[in-house]
């Protein structure tokens, strides 16, 4: 996982068209800088998610006769970027400057690099992601430069939608809808004199902006928010008062594009952002997420039978099956670098979406490798709620005994993690939560891996005895997690309370909304706590192609929930664990990561005396900053 920011500033930028109700369409006349922290506070945060190199770029921007000039300071921003009013003027015109950051966790390709990526033609990039598909690309490439190689050759259109003048070449919006995989990217088309920004149309990809407003008028982007809040204000991204926005936002999943022209207003640069539209039919699709078969009324179930005939005598699950193991088989492309024994773990909690992306790594992960799973406890040593992926991993011996399967049990002390659980306070910013923290700390620990494993190999019975614990940090950079799961299959206990309430039409719309503010409510969060370790969060539930083939199936065929818990939630999944021989997860009801692990029960105990007391005040969606 890597970490990108860029900071912009000495422009004056009119946001019209991507903040259509805010009073004043434009950043502010009068440059500032909030104190709260530095460049090199940015720089720290994003070190933690790509520790194989950090680096950066500065340019300036002049406006001259009529057109953008660019000059290039190399490597290091000048001393002068942190105070905007020493803006250096060149042939009486002013500037606007941008600095680029990247710091890089290098999973892919043969040779190390180091980012902000710098073409011969001076376009710059700096990228989060992987790409799964979608575009050329051989296995032993870097995506990184084969993005910045395929970006120099995209045209200069700017028009909101391609208009054909490009003679066979791609605009940039069009590009990076074709790109299958989970991405955020910072791109400076030099051709052009424009910044292209944004996060993959599903959000699996932190990006967060600050829009320019009084307070600061810089805008900027960074993978995570640094930590300065919890050092100087503990109301962490409250600074700007409790009824206010916090100084990040979550950037909603789009293209952007800011364009620099010549035009000064206000003696500055004015530069203009625009949203774009995905240009993929397939992301429209998705994003849309609409189902033809919600219902199974009658006429319903003669369509169905036309067009699922074959399906329903069982082809349906092995097709749901393939795309996942497809989907898993993606996600396990990595390079020689910095591997070690087990290059891929599973966020493990022994239910039934953990035991099933286990299974599959272990059919897409040759056999010499070693698969962590990693399982966080706040109960203590004694732990009971262990049970259950102790439980899966005996399952999971049993279906596959030459693999190595290391449970890694995270024994945690809420009471003992002060420091930690202001540094993740930081990490989810800018949800703010009781119930983000708990997720926050519980993925952030998990990821972290440092833990005890009970297993000894049994040469002589060829087998795993469980004999000593023994300290075990999982070192594993690739981390396979369940998200999207329970919102595509009905996992919540609230999609029954949905269909209690209205039936088929009422639990299709809430699994919609779940699909369609995932990004906002979840992905973002989650991916900045794991990332934070240096590992990359990677989510087979939410592939392009397993999404589309989940909403081309009936959802009474997905869920079905007038069975009962256990049954009937996430239906489908159930039947992909019994094709995998997973008998006992395949029976197994739903617990999220915060009650499972036990730490909403003890940060409720510490936060409000109780749980009782907790859960009469509504706990979970409480903010924190009222501590
Ligand atoms: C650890 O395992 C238990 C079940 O044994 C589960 O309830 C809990 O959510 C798991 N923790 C994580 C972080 O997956």
């Amino acid at each position: 996982m890597c970490g990108i920011a860029l900071i912009i500033s000495g422009f004056r930028i009119d946001l019209s068209s991507v903040i259509p109700d805010s009073t004043d369409c434009s950043s502010p006349s009068h440059e500032s800088e909030t104190i709260l922290f530095s460049v090199d506070d940015i720089k720290a945060a994003l070190r933690k998610r790509g520790p194989d190199s950090l680096g950066s770029k500065s340019i300036s921007l002049h406006a001259h006769e009529g057109g953008i000039l660019r000059s290039s300071m190399e490597g290091e921003e000048p001393a002068s970027l942190s105070h905007p009013k020493d803006n250096f003027v060149l042939n009486d015109s002013l500037v606007g400057k941008l600095l680029f950051i990247g710091a890089t966790l290098q999973l892919r390709g043969v040779f190390p690099i180091t980012q902000p990526l710098v073409d011969k033609s001076g376009n710059i990039l700096v990228y989060n992601g992987e790409v799964f598909g979608g575009i050329e690309f051989s296995k032993s490439s870097n995506d990184a430069e084969v993005l910045v190689e395929s970006l120099s050759k995209c045209c200069n259109c700017l028009s909101q939608e391609h208009d054909g003048t490009c003679s066979g070449k791609y605009s940039v919006p069009e590009f990076l809808s074709k790109i299958k995989g989970p991405w955020a990217l910072i791109y400076w088309q030099e051709s052009t004199k424009t910044i292209w920004f944004g996060r993959d149309a599903l959000g699996r990809r932190s990006l967060l902006i600050h829009w320019p407003n009084i307070k600061d008028s810089r805008l900027m982007l960074s993978s995570v928010a640094p930590l300065y809040a919890v050092n100087e204000n503990s109301d962490i991204g409250y600074e700007n008062g409790l009824n206010e926005p916090s100084f990040w936002e979550e950037l909603p999943c789009a293209v952007y594009s800011l364009s620099t022209g010549a035009q000064k207003i206000d003696e500055k640069l004015m530069c203009v952002v625009k949203r774009h539209n995905w240009l993929n039919p397939l992301l429209q699709e998705l994003i849309q997420w609409d189902r033809t078969l919600v219902e199974p009324t009658p006429e319903n179930l003669i369509k169905v039978h036309k067009m699922y005939a074959s399906e329903l005598q069982g082809h349906l699950h092995r097709k749901v099956l393939a795309a996942l193991k497809e989907s898993v088989r993606r996600r396990t492309i990595f390079s020689k670098f910095h591997m070690g024994n087990s290059p891929v773990a599973v966020l493990f909690s022994g239910g039934l979406d953990s035991m099933i992306l286990a299974a599959l790594l272990n059919e897409c992960l040759d056999p010499k490798y070693e698969i962590d799973l990693l399982n966080v406890s706040f109960d203590g040593k004694l732990a009971p709620d262990r049970i259950s992926a102790r439980a899966g991993v005996n399952e999971l011996r049993k279906m596959a005994n030459l693999r190595r399967w290391n449970l890694v049990e995270i024994d945690a002390e809420l009471s003992k993690l002060t420091s930690e659980t202001k540094h993740v306070m930081s990490l989810i910013n800018p949800s703010n939560t009781y119930m983000d923290l708990n997720i926050g700390i519980a993925l952030w620990l998990a990821a972290g891996g440092d833990g005890w494993v009970r297993e000894e190999f049994d040469m002589n019975n060829n087998k795993y005895s469980e004999c000593q614990h023994v300290k075990y940090k999982s070192v594993s950079r690739i981390l396979l997690v369940g998200s999207g799961a329970d919102e595509q299959c009905a996992g919540y206990g609230r999609h029954r309370t949905k269909y209690k309430q209205s039936s088929w039409i009422g639990l299709n719309e809430e699994m919609k909304l779940d699909m369609q503010r995932i990004w906002k409510r979840n992905l973002g969060r989650d991916d900045r706590c794991i990332a934070d370790n240096g590992k990359e969060a990677r989510f087979p539930f939410l592939d392009e192609d397993v999404i589309r083939l989940l909403l081309d199936i009936p959802l009474w065929e997905i869920a079905d929930l007038r069975q009962p818990s256990g049954v009937g939630d996430k239906k489908i999944l159930r039947e992909v664990a019994k094709m995998l021989h997973l008998q006992e997860a395949a029976g197994l009801p739903k617990r999220a990561i915060q009650f499972g692990s036990r730490i909403a029960r003890e940060s409720n105990r510490k936060n409000f005396g109780s749980n009782r007391a907790a859960n009469q005040a509504s706990a979970g969606s409480a903010l924190f900053h009222g501590q």
